[in-house]
Order: structure tokens, then C-alpha cells, then sequence
């Protein structure tokens, strides 16, 4: 099977994961637990590699969403919760953990959401973000990357469940949907 072409390597990944734990365990030096939500199944590699280079004390958790169509979304949330956290976060830093900011509908949702359970702060990370398909503003507290408007795959995403478990991101050009 042919490979997509890479968009981000494996190390340009790894440095950057890095870069991002380092800034968060600078965030929350002071923090009793950190919780950290990731959003299945597209952050499950990304949220792994970042916890295990986190100093402060921290959980992981992980909730699964899914996406109405267009048209049921012109009435409802484009996103509804199909599986909810374990454990009551209330009074804890929350970190909410995406593998992409596409549209930003989902982490928006997530965040009315998870505000709604009174965390002491919620904060938001993002491996990737699409500014170009921006149809709802949502402030990605730590961002990995900004990608242009190409659909990407690997080190958690997919295109049809293919791809999910390559290491590196790669951009599925339309040829190989
Ligand atoms: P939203 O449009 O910001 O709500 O993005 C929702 C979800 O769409 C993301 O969490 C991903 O699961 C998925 N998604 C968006 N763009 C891509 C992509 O380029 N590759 C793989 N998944 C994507
Ligand atoms: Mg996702």
C-alpha cells in the first residue's frame, strides 16, 4: 500500500511534544492533579506521548464524540458525547486534549461542556489546527502545529480508520481517499 506523503516527521512531532509538555508542566507547576481529557480516537497517540513526558501529577481520561451531519447540525450541536469521563472533574485542572482544531465546533462544544462541571481552570491543547476552515473561534491554549487546509492522517488520525497508526502525519492527497 502506498504511503501518504509526509506533512510532519516523526521528529518534528517528537520536538514539538517536547515543547508542549515542557510549557505545560511550567503551566501547572503548581497544580494538585492535572486531568487530562483526550478526545478518541484521533488524540489516543498524541495524549499518550505528551503524558508520558509530563512531570506534574496528572490523570488521564478519555471521551469519544461524534459528528451529526450538515443538515441535522443547521438545528442542533453539530457534536454530541458518546462516552463521558469516569471520574467527576470538579475543582481540578482540566486540560482538554484534541488531536485537530478543524471547523473548531468540537472543542467548542467541549468546552461549554466541560465548563458546565465547574473545573478550577480549563484549559485546552491541540496537536494540529486548520485556520482556514475556522467556522467557530475556540482558543487552543497549546497548539503543536498550524497545517494548511489538507486532510492529514497518522500518529492517531485517520481517513476511514486507515492511516490512524502511522508515525509521522502525513497528507492524504484526494487520489488516495
Ligand atoms: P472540528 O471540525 O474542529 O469539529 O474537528 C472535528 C474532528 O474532525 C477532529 O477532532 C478530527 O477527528 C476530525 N478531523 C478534522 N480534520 C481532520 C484531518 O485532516 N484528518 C483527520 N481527522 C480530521
Ligand atoms: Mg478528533
Amino acid at each position: 500500500m502506498d504511503q501518504p506523503p509526509p506533512l510532519l516527521s516523526a521528529e518534528q512531532i517528537s520536538n514539538r511534544v517536547d515543547e508542549l509538555a515542557a510549557e505545560i508542566d511550567e503551566a501547572y507547576a503548581d497544580t494538585e492533579m492535572l486531568v487530562l481529557i483526550g478526545v478518541l480516537k484521533g488524540s489516543f497517540i498524541f495524549l499518550s506521548d505528551l503524558a508520558r513526558r509530563l512531570h506534574v501529577p496528572h490523570r488521564v481520561e478519555f471521551i469519544a464524540v461524534s459528528s451529526y451531519g450538515a443538515k441535522e447540525s443547521e438545528h442542533a450541536d453539530p457534536v454530541r458525547l458518546i462516552m463521558d469521563v469516569r471520574h467527576g472533574i470538579d475543582g481540578h485542572d482540566v486540560l482538554l486534549v484534541e488531536d485537530i482544531v478543524d471547523t473548531g465546533h468540537t472543542l467548542a462544544y467541549l468546552k461549554r461542556l466541560f465548563a458546565a462541571h465547574e473545573p478550577k481552570t480549563l484549559g485546552t491543547c491541540a496537536l494540529l489546527h486548520k485556520p482556514d476552515r475556522t467556522e467557530q473561534e475556540v482558543e487552543v491554549d497549546y497548539l503543536g502545529f498550524t497545517i494548511p487546509d489538507v486532510w492529514v492522517v497518522g500518529y492517531g488520525l485517520d481517513y476511514a480508520e486507515r492511516h490512524r497508526t502511522l508515525p509521522y502525519i502525513g497528507e492524504l492527497p484526494p487520489a488516495m481517499r
